[in-house]
């Protein structure tokens, strides 16, 4: 009887918005509205202020910004028409974390679906867990009508094809070796992999902060690789009282530090958005020791980018390397800024 009761009660909730939707679209907000991105989401933070504008909440903002660049088959590091794996099949991970009320769903190594910042929206909206992976992934999407399609466009297909070509002995799957080896692994041809990603974060008018990560991770990676982004604290996280922060770039590298929980962390402490993401550039420059992911000069031979938000509506973008742009929007146009570097190029 009283799971029956539950029941009912739970059928009729899911009627009801699971995230609270902002009431107050309050021109006199005294929050200021913000939302950035990585460098292709020019269209991304338009899409997510129109909607903050309107009184909307951050999360629904943020996701249907980056859904844009999931949809353009331009774009080749995320969504549809992202790199493939090692195989040619394109794999996508994705996490959204909403600060009102702290929570988070995420999908990881899912395939088929192009849109994996919409199903990561849905774990956290229609499931009791946070990270989905694989065929569950997949069958969880399936189950709420997500549509499956190919996501290899012909230019992917084309640029796997020629990265087949090209292949030789160093790829991702390393022999036993020791930190002092040179020249061994698909690093040293990282100039043929990319790790593009999009990262959008959102600061609505009821102060509410939320945050989206979302790519088709590292191009030609071993099946079933799962970079930061779908991983809550690295590759995204939001504290409704602090702010939000997300990372592009080589996600293994961002996966050992934690990076976007320490940067919040640091914000807590009263960094600025830019000092936080520099003080992870730091760590990850610190705790590289391989030296086949070294340049000669001891410095990381990889990017990574941060993002942070702050709940005052301050924001900033750091990388490890110096040259990388970032998109803002502030309420008007948006527009591109540099990030600042933590080495010079
Ligand atoms: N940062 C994206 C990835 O490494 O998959």
């Amino acid at each position: 009887m009283k799971r029956r009761i539950f029941i009912q009660k739970t059928a009729f909730a899911s009627i009801l918005p699971l995230i609270p939707k902002n009431t107050f679209s309050n021109p006199a907000s005294s929050f200021k509205p913000i939302s950035i991105a990585s460098g292709n989401g020019l269209q991304a933070t338009a899409k997510a202020m129109e909607i903050i504008l309107k009184g909307g909440d951050a999360l629904d903002a943020v996701v249907a910004g980056v859904n844009i660049v999931e949809n353009d088959p331009n774009d080749n590091s995320v969504g549809y028409g992202g790199l493939p794996n090692y195989e040619g099949v394109v794999e996508l991970d994705s996490s959204v974390m909403h600060g009102a009320t702290h929570r988070a769903g995420a999908v990881a190594a899912l395939q088929n679906i192009k849109n994996p910042a919409s199903v990561a929206k849905m774990v956290l909206e229609r499931t009791d867990h946070v990270l989905i992976v694989g065929e569950g992934a997949l069958k969880f999407a399936r189950m709420h009508g997500f549509k499956e399609e190919n996501l290899l466009t012909e230019e992917s297909r084309k640029e796997w094809v020629k990265w087949r070509e090209m292949m030789s002995k160093e790829d991702d799957y390393l022999p036993p070796h020791s930190i002092d080896e040179l020249d061994l692994g698909a690093n040293t041809k990282e100039a043929l992999k990319t790790y593009g990603t999009i990262n959008c974060l959102g600061l609505d008018l009821a102060g509410n902060i939320s945050g989206v990560t979302t790519t088709s991770g590292l191009s030609y990676k071993i099946p079933g690789r799962v970079g930061d982004s779908p991983i809550i604290g690295a590759g995204l996280y939001v504290d409704n009282e602090v702010g939000a922060a997300g990372s592009t770039g080589r996600g293994e590298a961002n996966l050992l530090d934690c990076s976007s929980f320490m940067i919040v962390e640091f914000m807590r402490q009263g960094l600025s958005p830019t000092d936080a993401c520099l003080e992870a550039c730091k760590r990850i420059a610190t705790h590289t020791k391989e030296k086949r992911l070294l340049t000669k000069d001891g410095k990381p031979n990889f990017n990574v980018s941060f993002y942070a938000i702050n709940k005052k509506g301050g924001y900033g973008s750091a990388a490890i390397y110096e040259g990388i742009k970032y998109a803002v929007n502030d309420g008007k146009e948006s527009r591109l800024e540099t990030a600042v570097g933590y080495f010079k190029r």
